[in-house]
């Protein structure tokens, strides 16, 4: 921990001075952690590095979809449970894909497998609902996809076997 504090405090050196320096150096910092996420002993580290109190910091890291609070997998996946979705078939595709990685949604609406390997969020749209139900995994978007083709998606980044999607 000793070794990331100080990375923190040159992250924090290199911006403070710079307009919207709390966001850029949480991005950073999330950015260079293992798991994509900003723990709560860093944005402490952060907030005492710039002697802002801690509420204010967490303020701006929970406003902010982009920054997790949790430990992130490798790979994430995000289903739309928006309405066109959800008639054709997100809510199965959804269930289908936890209950393969063994994981249940938490009350934040993810799930990270043990392993750290895969990440399932949900999104309210991807504002392409002619094409539902759609699946984005590492930041792919997946139009009009079936069970079998993440399943598929899912084995290809475990290493399991070829994707087709
Ligand atoms: S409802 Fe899924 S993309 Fe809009």
């Amino acid at each position: 921990m000793h070794d990331r504090l100080v990375a923190i405090e040159h992250i924090v050196a290199q911006h403070r001075h710079e307009h919207g320096a709390l966001l850029s150096i949480l991005e950073e910092v999330q950015r260079t952690s293992e798991h994509n996420y900003l723990s709560k002993d860093e944005l402490a580290h952060v907030a005492r590095s710039l002697t802002l109190p801690l509420a204010d910091v967490y303020s701006v890291a929970t406003f902010y979809a982009f920054f997790n609070l949790k430990p992130q997998g490798e790979h994430v996946i995000t289903v739309c449970r928006g309405t066109a979705c959800h008639t054709r078939g997100s809510k199965p595709l959804l269930e289908k894909v936890l209950t393969y990685l063994g994981i249940s949604l938490e009350d934040d609406g993810s799930a990270t497998t043990a392993d750290c390997r895969f990440t399932v969020h949900t999104v309210a749209c991807f504002g392409q609902c002619a094409l539902a139900p759609v699946v984005s995994v590492d930041g792919v978007i997946h139009s009009r996809i079936t069970e079998k083709q993440l399943l598929m998606l899912i084995d290809a980044l475990a290493g399991k076997k070829e994707a087709v999607v």
